[in-house]
């Protein structure tokens, strides 16, 4: 290659990295703030970001690794790193009530031997601790609190974070740091997340933090991208330190492109504290993000070194903890719900009421146990807390708002759906109606669960179309979805050439999913992801499996007494049977691939090997035979790739680096001699 370019393409790279940095901060940093700046449109930048692309994918030896590209993401990790922390990431103290926070300042006053001190008052991000480390200007490295000693190294995902600078381009800063902060997940992502979640039947997040830490911990880089985390930074290490006080290192942080937020406040007297936290107890349900308390910290660096830590906090803050808002509000009446396997779930409708920053009309009431502990009766007042779940919980009844002859709740005998007697099992707290074969909410959730991503995942098929198809009388159980003929779909008014051309397509697809993901779908009672992989590897077949005896099945690992039961009374159920008899006819994966059944050896232990072009096979049918056989597998490669196995129309880049570096190229076919 010829120098010149090689030239040429080093300093637009350089120019385009520090352009696109540029927009990125300006958009995702100055946006909201007082600093007014025009923005790029996404196109302008689109079009920087492609030319970006382009060059590093022809030069991939150019390509830094703080390049703005890393935002977009693409690395996959297998297993993330332990680091040890070169500080333990300490947890706070935690204060509860005014009077805990008063013992706090008069420890503080006693171990400074004075009252001459201010602290500074921060929100509590409700989130996921991360220290993240830069050497000259440059993020190297990002690792969560893990134990508090060591954690987990999430680099290559806390790059894909746009608040979170890659490259310092602003300010004086020390030549080594480390700065501490959290990630969390906005209210407006989260939200987004789980009705996505919702429409493919994927189960929901419980919480903004949960989705946070989640989201820190996939190993696909280019989908921790697509949740848009975002980090506030709080708190500076550096070896030798510039500020006199806390205020000073956030004001620094902020100036070199950390997101510090400016809710902190510097406070002189403990009152000052009671009054910002008063502030943020209400102020807090305004926020787009969640808070769960308050952090108090001395600002003076000095005074922090003379306080010191105990063994697990700093003796110079707190954290002041917000308690749940419960409300109180009027039961209107208790509605049942009854799920796909039949368990029938009271429901609490509610007065309305706001808590916590949302309405809440209903809470679980969870089973006939719970109401019988809360002992509820007709028109009672029940407290309403919202936990940081997203359903809200009853914590309890306002005895003294009670009527006198207020009559209890009982239990419904009879499915509130099909009239068909309930059952309790023995031991379960759930009350079940057994009526799968003609209860219809019970149908229709076995179809929305039989087409959903972890399953059949039928393109094209989801909730709103399996209800369509039900009210139309053109599916009245998941086999009659491999009966579906196109002339029928065409005659219905939202079905046009296109969604049915789609549909059908998706429906041949899913014939192709392997034996596992078919046993969860059948949406045998009690049996989960993880227990329908376990059975597909143990019986192999469905004619084995069919025929394996209550003690057989206990022999599965995770299989008990309760799921060998459940899985026997499916097989006894002849309309069940008469239905997956005819996926046996329309060609469902009913036995394991022989692919999935090669034998798993450690001849590739030790070894990294990258994948790169097309095979004879999917190119992922390769990569698993590597990781089956011990192999790790890599995304790019370096000098610790142990080979390259490379398929038709091999990148000539990855050929050339794989050859300057000597890393052994290998064919499909040797790779098959090696794990032979
Ligand atoms: S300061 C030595 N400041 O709360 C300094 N922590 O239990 C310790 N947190 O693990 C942390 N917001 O994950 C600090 N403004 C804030 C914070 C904060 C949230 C979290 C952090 C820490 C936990 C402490």
């Amino acid at each position: 290659m010829n120098s010149i370019y090689i030239t040429a393409a080093q300093a637009r790279i350089a120019e385009l990295s520090t352009l696109l940095e540029i927009h990125n901060y300006n958009y995702y940093q100055l946006s909201g703030s007082t600093i007014s700046v025009v923005p790029i449109s996404d196109y302008a930048f689109d079009t920087l970001l492609n030319e970006l692309i382009q060059l590093e994918q022809q030069y991939p030896q150019l390509q830094l690794p703080t390049s703005p590209t890393q935002r977009v993401g693409g690395s996959i990790t297998k297993s993330f790193n332990t680091v040890k922390h070169q500080y333990p990431m300490l947890s706070l103290s935690n204060t509860y009530t005014i009077e805990d926070l008063l013992a706090f300042d008069e420890r503080i006053k006693k171990g400074l031997l004075t009252d001459e001190y201010e602290y500074v008052c921060e929100l509590k991000y409700d989130g996921v601790a991360i220290g993240i480390k830069y050497k000259n200007g440059v993020l190297q490295q990002a690792v969560t609190r893990g134990d508090g000693t060591q954690g987990d190294d999430v680099t290559n995902n806390v790059k894909t974070i746009k608040t979170i600078p890659l490259h310092l381009t602003q300010g004086t800063y020390p030549n080594e740091f480390e700065i501490r902060g959290e990630i969390f997940m906005p209210h407006q992502v989260f939200t987004q997340l789980n009705a996505a979640r919702e429409a493919i039947g994927d189960a929901l997040m419980a919480n903004p933090r949960n989705a946070a830490s989640g989201s820190l911990k996939m190993q696909d880089s280019a989908q921790v991208a697509q949740r848009k985390l975002d980090c506030f930074l709080y708190f500076l290490y550096t070896p030798d330190s510039n500020y006199a006080t806390h205020e000073q290192s956030l004001q620094a942080a902020n100036s070199w492109g950390f997101k510090v937020g400016n809710y902190y406040k510097k406070c002189t007297t403990i009152n000052d504290v009671i009054a910002y936290i008063n502030h943020w107890d209400s102020a807090r349900f305004n926020l787009p993000f969640d808070i769960d308390g308050i952090v108090i910290k001395i600002n003076s660096v000095a005074q922090q070194k003379t306080l010191g830590f105990t063994s697990k906090n700093p003796r110079w803050a707190t954290s002041y903890k917000f308690k749940p808002q419960q409300v109180a509000t009027q039961l209107l009446n208790v509605s049942y719900q009854v799920g796909r396997t039949g368990n029938v779930t009271p429901v609490a409708n509610l007065e309305p009421v706001l808590v916590s920053g949302s309405t809440v009309r209903r809470a679980t009431l969870h089973n006939s146990d719970f109401m019988t502990e809360l002992d509820l009766r007709f028109n009672d007042y029940v407290y309403v807390e919202k936990g940081g779940e997203i359903i809200p919980k009853i914590m309890g009844v306002d005895l003294s708002r009670r009527a006198t002859d207020a009559k209890p709740f009982i239990f419904i005998h009879r499915c509130p759906e099909c009239g068909s007697t309930l059952v309790r099992v023995e031991g379960e707290a759930n009350h079940y109606c057994m009526n799968e074969d003609i209860c219809a909410p019970q149908i229709k959730g076995k179809m929305i669960h039989f087409v959903g991503r972890k399953m059949m995942n039928i393109d094209g098929l989801g909730e709103e179309s399996i209800e369509t198809l039900f009210e139309q009388k053109l599916l009245h159980n998941y086999a009659d979805i491999y009966e579906l003929k196109a002339e029928q779909l065409l005659a219905i008014e939202r079905f046009g050439q296109k969604t049915v051309d789609n549909l059908l397509a998706g429906i041949e697809a899913s014939k192709q999913v392997p034996f596992e993901r078919v046993l969860f779908a059948l949406g045998i009672r009690h049996v989960g992801e993880n227990t329908a992989k376990k059975l597909a590897h143990y019986f192999h077949n469905l004619i084995k499996f069919k025929a394996a005896t209550l003690e057989e099945l206990t022999q599965v690992g995770e299989v008990g007494d309760k799921i060998a039961v459940s899985i026997r009374a499916y097989f006894n159920n002849e309309a069940q049977q008469t239905i997956l008899k005819r996926l046996v006819n329309a060609g469902l994966q009913f036995a394991l691939h022989e692919d999935t059944l090669v034998t798993k050896t450690n001849k590739l232990a030790g070894k990294t090997l990258v994948v790169s072009g097309v095979f004879t096979v999917e190119r992922d049918t390769i990569k698993q035979l590597i990781e089956q056989n011990g192999g790790k597998l890599s995304g790019s490669i370096s000098g610790k790739t142990s080979y390259v196995v490379a398929g038709d129309n091999m990148g000539p880049e990855k050929l050339k680096k794989a050859e300057s570096l000597g890393v052994a190229i290998i064919s499909e076919q040797q790779l098959m001699e090696l794990i032979a």
